[in-house]
């Protein structure tokens, strides 16, 4: 397609403005495709910027025409403004994935374990295809569709009442409903819909029916929803008034009886054979359903059961995404690039002649690591045979849903005579610090620390991510530019941004009176923050989002997670030199004890903890950030009235009458903190038969303990 020229006269006539306005948008909505979503920018920042500019301009001399989804609305390809934020009133999960047999084998084996099953009693799943759409909650009150709602970050999401109530496919009111029913399921686009949609000439060119469903679902105009072709299958529910049935299998067929289209391949399957043959019965109708699905979901069949199997933090016990296998496509490496990451990780990425992997053009890939390119595994096990990978090399791109693509595979036969060996670089290509790998790292590692600007730029990026600080107007790009601008150093500059830089800000290319009051107001609006976005936010190396949930749960608010990550750096396990010696010294380190005893934190985390508190210059940020915040407590998706709210329990001791971990999840939903040994921090020791020293130990301390019986009369109310 010719580019529109940014330089020439704006036109006054509407039908020329028009045919430029369309052209526009599919330039700039292409590149940003390249950009977010392919990560493969096609145009550079100052041609992005001049074209966006120009189609604001026509927008303005011509008002009629904007159109509502015109990118000019939005950042990046998210809605600048518009949905109201909705709290889901039960969170909207996502699921565990597996990839293999033997991950559904242990899914299965570890709800026997956990619910104590004898073997041979039955078990029996349903499996249904995982729809590669996106997910919406529906709430109905007395019938009458109220509210609906995306699924944002699982605890808040968009209001898009407004658009979910022009798809046809969803009853706007329900007969013979409980008073309150949520129901949710995924909204998709199918195939011949999509062709369809993409060959109308329509302003944006979707990538593919999931790309198309969501932007046709997540834009302001209602009207725009309409025009698109959007469907919707049920597979589950929120809040509910009353139960819809006993179990998933029925429920599903309950809200069919309500009205709502549920996928026909949804089945009953009694045992781990007949799972995999659902799995892969369903795989092989795949390429006639007419949408896209990605995988099969098995959930329990009896809710009772799903029940007591509860929920980890972002996903359920119950239930499992068992994914079809990646698609594959041969094409050129053409050059081996390192990135530098914000933990200083020097990742090595192919840049490759663009090739389409099962429906999307990709032209980067990940090689991983050093040894991976060398052929071997990190405990020098050759992988695929010991052969390497070459720039110049034929290789195999795989792609598994919205994963980045891997290379998993090089053809030696088409390997160019003069392909040398690839050197990985010991020096951080960014900055020139040294790059070391530390015994027992796969990864090279940058030495330089924030003076590394690759790292602090990423540091940065991560921080206004989606899932962290998401603060509106304040993406990669303008991450980018206000570091070149040098205002822009570490997090708690951009809380300074309004007092230091707002005139220069004003006064800079692409930024108005308004915007930058926007810019501005988003990030006062940010200075309220949720403790584990803040803990998430920080980019401390293993601290993903739900080990941040989950300490932000534990600890409740800022000052009792940092005096614990404090205290631990204090104690002998921070001094020892192997993890025997720590696990030895762990008697006499109460915190780190403590911090280790969290389900879902491992040692490795709590050594990244430790570290990076406890590195003057790290720290110091850290606590310059803190200085601009109000930090929200985490009171948790927890029954903060029960009983046992807040309290510290031990369980020693055989339990009859349910696992431990049965135990312990539900002590954990009933908002008490599951330590693993009695300190004088414990309030409550849980004791079964055979309680050996926990249970004197706490006799000594003083603590209460009770038995198992007292315990369910607890864990009940
Ligand atoms: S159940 C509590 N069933 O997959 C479990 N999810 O990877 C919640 N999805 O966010 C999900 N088809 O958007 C379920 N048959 C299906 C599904 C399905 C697609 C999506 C859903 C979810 C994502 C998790």
């Amino acid at each position: 397609m010719p580019l529109p020229d940014p330089a020439a006269p704006l036109p006054q006539d509407p039908a020329t403005a028009a045919a430029e306005i369309a052209d526009l948008m599919r330039v700039v909505a292409a590149a940003d495709v390249d950009y977010h979503t392919r990560d493969a920018p096609t145009l550079s920042d100052a041609q992005y910027d001049t074209f966006k500019r120009r189609l604001r301009a026509l927008e303005q001399a011509f008002p009629d025409l904007a159109a509502p989804e015109s990118p000019t609305g939005r950042v990046g390809a998210m809605p600048a403004e518009g949905f109201g934020k909705v709290r889901h009133a039960r969170p909207m999960l996502s699921l565990e994935n597996a990839f293999a047999a033997q991950d559904v084998a242990d899914f299965v084996a570890r709800i026997r374990s956990f619910l104590n099953l004898a073997p041979g009693a039955a078990l029996p799943f349903t499996a249904e295809p995982k729809i590669d759409g996106l997910s919406l909650s529906l709430r109905y009150e007395d019938g009458r569709l109220v509210q609906a709602a995306t699924r944002g970050d699982g605890t808040t999401g968009e209001n898009v009442t407004a658009n979910a109530r022009t798809i046809a496919e969803i009853p706007q009111q329900l007969t013979g409903a409980p008073a309150v029913v949520e129901v949710r399921g995924e909204v998709y686009m199918a195939h011949d819909d999509f062709a369809r949609l993409n060959a109308s000439g329509v302003d944006r060119v979707f990538a593919n029916p999931r790309n198309a469903a969501a932007g046709s679902l997540r834009q302001l105009d209602p009207e725009v929803t309409r025009r698109r072709p959007l469907r919707f299958f049920a597979y589950g529910w929120g809040e509910l008034s009353a139960p819809l049935a006993d179990t998933q299998f029925d429920a599903v067929h309950r809200l069919a009886g309500l009205g709502f289209p549920v996928n026909p391949l949804t089945r009953r399957v009694d045992d781990l054979d007949a799972m995999l043959a659902a799995w892969t019965d369903i795989e092989q109708r795949r390429a006639t359903l007419g949408y896209d699905i990605d995988g099969v979901v098995y959930k329990l069949d009896d809710l009772a059961l799903q029940a007591r199997l509860g929920f980890r933090s972002t996903t359920p016990r119950w239930a499992l995404a068992h994914k079809f296998p990646a698609e594959l496509a041969w094409t050129r490496l053409e050059r081996i690039e390192i990135q530098v990451g914000r933990t200083g990780a020097l990742s090595p990425v192919a840049r490759l002649a663009p090739v389409t992997v099962g429906g999307v053009v990709v032209s980067n890939a990940t090689l991983h690591n050093e040894d991976y390119i060398a052929g071997r595994d990190s405990r020098g096990t050759p992988i695929r045979d010991g052969r390497d990978i070459r720039e110049g090399d034929w290789v195999q791109v795989y792609r598994a849903g919205d994963v980045i693509p891997k290379i998993a595979d090089v053809d030696l036969a088409r390997r160019p005579a003069d392909a040398v060996p690839y050197v990985f670089p010991a020096r951080c290509p960014d900055c020139g610090s040294d790059a070391i790998r530390e015994e027992g790292d796969s990864v090279r590692r940058c030495t330089g620390g924030l003076a590394c600007p690759a790292q602090a730029i990423e540091r940065l990026r991560h921080f206004v991510s989606r899932n962290a600080f998401d603060i509106e107007g304040l993406g990669t790009r303008q991450v980018e530019a206000f570091w070149d601008a040098g205002w822009l150093r570490e997090p708690a500059d951009i809380f300074t941004l309004a007092r230091d830089h707002a005139d220069e800000l004003r006064a800079s290319e692409g930024w108005g009176e308004r915007s930058v009051a926007n810019l501005l107001a988003a990030i006062e609006g940010r200075r309220t923050i949720p403790l584990a976005r803040l803990i998430f936010s920080l980019g401390i190396r293993h601290v993903g989002e739900v080990a941040a949930a989950v300490l932000a749960r534990h600890f409740g608010n800022w000052a009792a997670f940092v005096a614990a990550v404090d205290g631990a750096a204090a104690e002998p396990a921070a001094q020892a030199a192997d993890d025997r010696t720590r696990r030895a010294a762990l008697a006499d380190s109460p915190c780190w004890a403590e911090l280790s005893s969290i389900d879902g934190v491992g040692p490795v985390l709590v050594r990244a903890l430790v570290t990076a508190f406890h590195q003057p210059a790290e720290r110091a940020m850290i606590d310059r950030l803190v200085a601009h915040l109000d930090i929200q407590p985490d009171s948790g998706a927890v029954q903060a009235d029960s009983a046992i709210a807040g309290l510290t329990v031990v369980f020693t001791g055989t339990m009859e009458r349910m696992t431990r971990a049965e135990a312990k999840a539900r002590a954990e939903a009933l908002g008490a903190k599951v330590a693993g040994s009695v300190s004088a921090r414990t309030d409550l020791v849980v004791a079964g038969p055979g309680a050996g020293s926990k249970g004197r130990k706490a006799a000594e301390l003083g603590v209460r303990v009770i038995d198992e019986d007292e315990w369910l009369a607890i864990a009940k109310a």
